[in-house]
């Protein structure tokens, strides 16, 4: 395949309170990064790169093999960095073949529909970034300590998921200016704008949620219960 998605799993996960990094801890019988892995198998076939913390390098080769199946020459195990932005140069610097496209993908977004990881991946051209986003339904303030300074126009404003796609030659050209500034960004979104790339949203998805505090994992637990036949 000429597409590859880079799951980042290397997190500690402290905001979930539990003994296990994130991607291992589970939701039902099945870990956050089973469910990630799973989602992505059920996409169009691409190259499959985790990036798992020091030490759990074997666990996630086992879940990487676990959701593969019989295609688990598509993937690899590599190990992550201090920040989500190291993990993600770290798989950068995994990809084999000839990949054109790469998508980077948060496992902490472990319910990701299939549909929305083909696409982002198709949305991708030759020049271009691609973020899945969704409309802001809070009513924001500016504030300023306790003191609340004004209004925000939401309208103008978007929820940014993963995962992120874009063309590779670029994602490393941008990752290389990233890494001279020393500039550390929230997402890949932000990092291939400061390169003066430009970057386009999709349609996300409220299922593509990040599993961060033990709120996010009792309601991935309930769609996976209301899911269940
Ligand atoms: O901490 P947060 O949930 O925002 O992290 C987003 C994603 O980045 C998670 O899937 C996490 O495992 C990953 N991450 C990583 N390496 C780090 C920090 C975060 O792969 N050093």
């Amino acid at each position: 395949p000429t597409t590859a998605i880079i799951v980042v799993a290397a997190g500690s996960g402290t905001r979930l309170g539990a003994d296990a990094p994130k991607a291992f801890v589970g939701i039902d019988a099945r870990s956050v990064l089973r469910h990630a892995l799973d989602g992505i198998f059920a996409a169009a076939p691409m190259q499959v790169i985790v990036v798992a913390p020091a030490g759990f390098e074997g666990d996630a080769e086992a879940e990487l093999r676990a959701a593969a199946g019989d295609r688990h020459e598509l993937g690899r195990v590599v190990t992550g960095g201090e920040t989500r932005q190291q993990s993600v140069a770290a798989g950068l610097r995994a990809l084999w073949g000839d990949v054109t496209t790469v998508l980077v993908h948060d496992a902490a977004r472990a319910l990701t529909p299939p549909a929305l990881i083909d696409a982002v991946a198709d949305a991708v051209d030759a020049g271009t970034g691609v973020i899945p986003a969704l409309p802001v339904v809070d009513t924001l303030k500016r504030v300023d300590g306790d003191a609340v300074v004004g209004p925000v126009d939401r309208s103008e404003l978007a929820a940014a998921q993963t995962p992120q796609g874009f063309p590779r030659a670029l994602l490393e050209q941008a990752y290389a200016v990233a890494a001279d500034a020393g500039e550390e960004y929230t997402d890949d979104a932000a990092l291939f704008a400061a390169a003066d790339l430009p970057v386009r949203h999709v349609a996300g998805d409220e299922r593509a949620f990040k599993i961060t505090t033990p709120a996010d994992l009792d309601r991935a637990r309930r769609l996976l219960d209301a899911a269940a036949p």
